[in-house]
């Protein structure tokens, strides 16, 4: 019996889950800044929304997607990427029509590549991710980097690496690509085999080939900077500028291509560079898609986006020795003793914590002392403790375990004690 998580997933348990509400609850306030909207899309879609969105020669297509086949005989996909997702939705719920352009949504998803595991790759990760559809304006190019930048900035990273290039339009890629061809055409043979098909469908690629990387065609490649027409060269430099008025530093580099399909224009990466970061240290990766909202059946549509890996996030916070605030302490632990007190134990608790007040109780059948003894553990602020005596009285004895003072409340009054001692009278 294999009752083990699938390779490449992991649990996330009580404390780290705590770690990744911090993240998430910092990085949705900042969204809330730059005026982002949530969006949320289904764990699946029809296997043609990726096989046209990322793109048919894309490895994400054609060896990382879980397909399979519902009861009805649909091909399905587990996502592996948001960017077709929230397209598929921006235009199947016509949201080009709303009054308020461009749209600017966020999103936390899980996504599911079927990739050899390591280090900060997963077979089912999270992203958090961004996407603003419906501006062609350099400036929001800048905000959306701007935005990237600032989620890793707020949580206290500093070895932080932006690089950014242009694909150009389809005009310029078109020429590019031409370039490309006959440059790698005389080595085809000496490429592996992935290149050699890249070659014939989506030369670009080669660029980012790992196996192909140190090869001597590559260094003397063509760059895309010299392809640029004068509209892409100038949308590239105003993006430029923008960033510089931001004041956030980048390096250009000719050979960022990122792997999938629908990419023009800007295309970005942050990497950690952090020591002991890893061997992957691309941290988030992004950049505008002005035609997929009309491969998806919308109108034209220019967009643009990042998907940031937030496990990567907090390998980079662990390999920047950052710790999270980690909340480990409990207003108040109740401690009861007899059959009596315990119903009693029971309506307060449930009072104190629709009150506003955290509150816990022993559900172990414990004896007084090993119930005081996981207040302790627990670390709780303040100790309730009800016997048949205080109950005869109708009191309850609390007590202040930093300073040991103890005072007696009359039940009827506990809930207003214990809030303007927890929450100052609110
Ligand atoms: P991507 O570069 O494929 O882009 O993924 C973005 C980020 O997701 C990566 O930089 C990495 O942090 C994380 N990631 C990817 N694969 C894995 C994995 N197997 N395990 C752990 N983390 C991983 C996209 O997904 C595009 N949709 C980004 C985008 C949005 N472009 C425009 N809008």
């Amino acid at each position: 019996m294999n009752i083990k998580a699938p390779r490449g997933t992991v649990d996330i348990l009580p404390k780290d889950a705590q770690k990744w509400q911090f993240v998430e609850n910092k990085i949705k306030g900042i969204c809330d800044k730059f005026h982002f909207d949530e969006i949320r899309t289904p764990l699946f879609e029809h296997t043609e929304v990726f096989a046209r969105g990322v793109g048919d020669s894309t490895d994400i297509v054609q060896k990382e997607m879980y397909t399979f086949e519902d009861r009805g005989g649909r091909s399905l996909t587990l996502r592996p990427e948001g960017t077709a997702s929230v397209t598929r939705a921006f235009v199947q719920n016509k949201l080009y029509g709303e009054p308020n352009q461009p749209v600017k949504l966020y999103y936390f998803m899980q996504m599911f590549r079927n990739e050899r595991p390591q280090q900060g790759r997963t077979r089912q990760f999270s992203q958090f991710g961004v996407e603003v559809l419906g501006s062609a304006d350099p400036a929001i190019d800048a905000e959306v980097i701007d935005l990237a930048m600032t989620v890793y900035k707020s949580l206290g990273l500093t070895s932080l690496k932006l690089v950014i290039n242009s694909l150009g339009d389809l005009e310029s890629r078109t020429e590019y690509r031409k370039a490309l061809v006959e440059h790698f055409t005389p080595h085809k043979a000496e490429l592996c085999q992935d290149c050699q098909n890249r070659l014939d469908q989506n030369p670009l690629r080669i660029l980012d080939c790992k196996v192909d990387r140190d090869h001597p065609s590559m260094k003397i490649a063509p760059s895309i900077l010299d392809y640029l027409n004068d509209e892409s060269k100038r949308y590239f430099d105003q993006v430029k500028s923008y960033l510089d008025a931001i004041g956030i530093p980048y390096e250009v580099d000719p050979n960022l291509v990122r792997g999938l399909d629908y990419y023009n224009h800007t295309a970005f990466e942050i990497m950690s560079e952090a020591e002991g970061f890893g061997a992957i240290t691309t941290l988030a990766g992004g950049g505008r898609y002005n035609g997929l909202v009309e491969q998806l059946g919308g109108p034209a549509t220019p967009g643009i986006g990042f998907g940031m890996g937030l496990e990567r996030l907090l390998l980079a916070l662990e390999a920047e020795k950052i710790d999270i605030p980690v909340e480990d302490e409990l207003d108040c632990y109740l401690v009861s003793m007899g059959e009596q007190s315990k119903s009693e134990a029971v309506r307060i608790v449930h009072d104190l914590r629709i009150n506003g007040i955290q509150v816990d109780q022993d559900y172990q059948g414990r004896k007084i002392k090993a119930q005081f003894k996981a207040a302790d553990r627990y670390k709780a602020k303040y100790v309730l403790v009800l016997g048949e005596e205080e109950l005869e009285k109708q009191i309850i004895n609390v007590k202040e375990m930093a300073t040991g003072e103890q005072v007696e409340v009359p039940l009827n009054q506990l809930i207003d004690t214990m809030k303007e001692k927890l929450l100052g009278g609110k």
